[in-house]
């Protein structure tokens, strides 16, 4: 039996998805060959490289004008590749800190310009997301992180600026309908909601780009990136792969708006129990709650040792909170069926029991 996997990421994958893309590690489409043993320039590859960034487009129902990238170095890279490719050399940029994912993002940014934090929830451990900030004029972007996946926030409604709208939606994208066209660019390590660790999505707008005077180097400009179809060097292929196949498992199951259906349900079997049971507490603020990630600690400390016990009987894996923030993280990405956290929500009613 598999265990109920909680895994903050990298995660739970559909069971059919680790089933093909297994086979396909053996010998792909019936062609005597694996996956990886083939040229990512062979008519097969580029034809999942391309069909991944079409389901890409269809799911976010994205117009003309943007490009769909599959990248490597993760989502800690654009970090990086953001402001080398939209902040102007003297250009401004604001970001909103909500989290230690905000934090580095910052990090890298202020090694290529000026940077403004227009405010943070740094000072209640990241448990709230803050609001009524307001957004300077004179920036090239404004960057958001859209869930966070330590601290169990997740920004409900994105702020509307002049500006250009850059977000990290590493831990939540393709789980709830968003307008995605709000956005210039987004960014998500494929870890959580669509494949394997290796390679990151990367959503732009064409216009935006080549604005900045900088020099790029080539590894870093999107432009680049776009011009060779994702293949520039040679792509992660098998989580580019696996991404595909389960952006293709999303799309049967009836998209954006039937998942995000069924996350709300999911979290709210959950929340309702945090609520509800007197030995448990959340820990994110209740209207910044996440979808993704459940944060929540005990009310006394000393039952810990007999909520571990009755989690692991019940075959529960991935449930210990962050370091940094203690106590419990239930992950219940896309792939996470109810059914799982039924047996998370049994295991806290038999310790009040
Ligand atoms: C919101 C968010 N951003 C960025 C990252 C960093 O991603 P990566 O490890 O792919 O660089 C993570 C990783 O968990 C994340 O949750």
């Amino acid at each position: 039996m598999k265990k109920h996997n909680f895994s903050a990421g990298p995660c739970i994958l559909p069971q059919e998805v680790l089933k093909k893309a297994s086979e396909a590690v053996a010998n792909f489409d019936g062609i005597d060959l694996s996956l990886i043993e083939i040229s990512h320039r062979s008519k097969e590859f580029v034809a999942v490289m391309e069909k991944a960034r079409s389901l890409v487009k269809e799911l976010l129902n994205l117009p003309e004008g943007y490009s769909v990238l599959f990248l490597g170095g993760g989502a800690s890279l654009e970090f990086l590749m953001t402001p080398y490719n939209l902040l102007k050399v003297d250009g401004k940029a604001a970001y909103l800190d909500t989290g230690t994912w905000s934090k580095k993002a910052i990090k890298e940014a202020k090694l290529l310009g000026k940077i403004d934090v227009v405010a943070s929830s740094s000072d209640k451990t990241y448990n709230y997301i803050p609001k009524n900030y307001s957004i300077p004029s004179d920036i090239d972007y404004f960057h958001c992180t859209s869930n966070n996946t330590i601290f169990g926030t997740q920004l409900k409604e994105f702020p509307k600026t002049d500006a250009m709208l850059v977000c990290d939606m590493s831990s939540d994208i393709f789980s709830r309908e968003i307008d995605f066209t709000q956005f210039d660019l987004i960014y998500a390590g494929a870890q959580k909601n669509m494949g394997p660790a290796g390679t990151t999505l990367v959503v732009v707008k064409d216009e935006i780009l080549g604005k900045t005077g900088r020099t790029i180097p080539s590894m870093l400009d999107y432009q680049i990136h776009i011009s060779k179809d994702s293949m520039f060097n040679t792509p992660p292929v098998f989580p580019v792969y696996v991404s595909m196949l389960t952006l293709q498992w999303l799309k049967d199951l009836g998209g954006i708006n039937a998942i995000e259906k069924i996350n709300e349900e999911k979290a709210a079997l959950l929340y309702t129990e945090i609520d509800r049971n007197p030995l448990f507490k959340g820990f994110a603020a209740k209207e910044d709650r996440s979808l993704m990630n459940v944060t929540f600690n005990l009310t006394d400390d000393s039952k810990k040792e007999a909520f571990d016990k009755l989690w692991n009987a019940a075959g529960i894996s991935g449930l210990k909170g962050h370091r940094s923030v203690g106590g419990y993280r239930a992950s219940i990405y896309n792939a996470m069926p109810i059914e799982s956290i039924q047996v998370l929500v049994d295991a806290m009613q038999e310790l009040e029991k």
